[in-house]
């Protein structure tokens, strides 16, 4: 793996990067991939680019959906249109109606002016409706209807606006399950199921870790205008071992983090988060699933390890252990419930456990 940024090698890297066309099969529009899972992303996003069909992009955190959704938008014949992204998540409920339709004035207290929702402002580009698991089944009917009618009716208006948009959903929920639950519309489903793009966890496409990370690392290198930056082999080999339970963000998140705590020209295992510089930890949120294989060959990286680490990793597999439960995994470190507290705010854990 050859993660190197710089003058020598990391100029050569940038003209690539800014050269469009450029080895398509690893960067596409700004999306780092070579495994054959990305690739087939790449292209079912060129073919279903050029359709106005409604898409559903599924993944989980932090596994590219914004980015795919984006790239959608810029390779459509509506990328001179706006591109609105909606995080239905984090929209209050009593708020979601009126941001997303918009209202006239007077139809409730404080509606001093008309005002257009998010949906109309999509007109003539793509809406891009971010944790579509999120929302509240009587706004699913009305998005519904939109979607069929092409038309928005503003909170008190009488009648109903036409509006020309293409919309790509997202969620990391599984939508069939939130049906069975009774959370989901299932009509609203199948409307919005033209065509899904499922992005694959970064743990299930470990040929694109290196190309990902001397893609981050480039770019925050030279944010950080550093001239010459690489990783040590042990880095590049704690970065393909560690599974990612926070996927491409997290694997970003670590080369910003690396590049903002370095001393020399080179990376080294305590420039990491202490996750990924401990391959044995476990998250302590998460499924079997979610935590990958163990490390299997004696592992020469705990002898970067503090005193804290040791301790820090203790702790977060015993919470694994009892999924999460802060009285069992207390009285089995023998610490009280208040110091066990302590130490997680100290070392920045989470609790939470499914
Ligand atoms: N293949 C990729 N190449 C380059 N950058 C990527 C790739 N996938 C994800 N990223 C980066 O990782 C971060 C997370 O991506 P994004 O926001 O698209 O994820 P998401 O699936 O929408 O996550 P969430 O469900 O948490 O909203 C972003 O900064 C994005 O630019
Ligand atoms: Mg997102």
């Amino acid at each position: 793996m050859a993660i190197t940024t710089g003058q020598a090698r990391g100029g050569r890297a940038r003209r690539r990067q800014n050269q469009p066309g450029f080895h398509p099969d690893v960067v596409f529009k700004d999306i780092v991939g070579a495994s054959p899972r990305m690739r087939r992303v790449f292209r079912l996003v060129s073919r279903v680019a050029r359709t106005d069909s409604t898409i559903l992009l599924i993944g989980e955190s932090g596994t590219g959906k914004e980015l795919v959704a984006r790239s959608i938008h810029l390779q459509s014949r509506r990328s001179q249109g706006p591109f609105v992204a909606v995080n239905i998540a984090a929209i209050p409920e009593s708020l979601m109606e009126s941001e997303l339709f918009g209202y006239v004035r007077g139809a409730f207290t404080g509606a001093n002016a008309d005002r257009a929702g998010l949906i109309e402002q999509a007109d003539g580009g793509t809406l891009f409706l971010d944790e579509i698991g999120d929302m509240p089944i009587l706004t699913q009917v009305k998005v519904l209807r939109t979607l069929e009618n092409n038309e928005v009716r503003r909170l008190g208006d009488r009648g109903s606006r036409l509006v020309d948009l293409r919309v790509i959903a997202a969620t990391h929920r599984d939508l069939p399950a939130e049906i069975a639950a009774g959370r989901f519309r299932e009509d609203l489903y199948y409307r919005l199921n033209v065509v899904q793009i499922d992005l694959p966890p970064l743990r299930e496409r470990q040929e694109d870790i290196g190309l990902l990370a001397s893609y981050f690392l480039d770019r925050f290198a030279r944010r950080e205008s550093v001239p010459e930056l690489t990783f040590s082999p042990e880095v590049e080999a704690l970065l393909e071992r560690y599974h990612y339970p926070g996927n491409v963000r997290e694997l970003e998140n670590a080369v910003e983090h690396a590049v903002a705590v370095h001393e020399g020209p080179v990376i080294i295992p305590a420039d990491l988060p202490v996750a990924i510089r401990s391959p044995r930890l476990l998250p302590s949120a998460g499924s079997e699933a979610e935590r990958g294989p163990a490390p299997a060959a004696p592992d020469r990286t705990r002898d970067h390890w503090s005193l804290a680490d040791v301790e820090k990793e203790h702790i977060q597999r015993i919470l694994a252990l009892h999924r999460g439960n802060a009285t069992a995994a207390a009285r089995q470190l023998g610490i009280s419930r208040t110091t066990l507290w302590r130490k997680l705010r100290e070392y920045g854990l989470r609790r939470t456990g499914h």
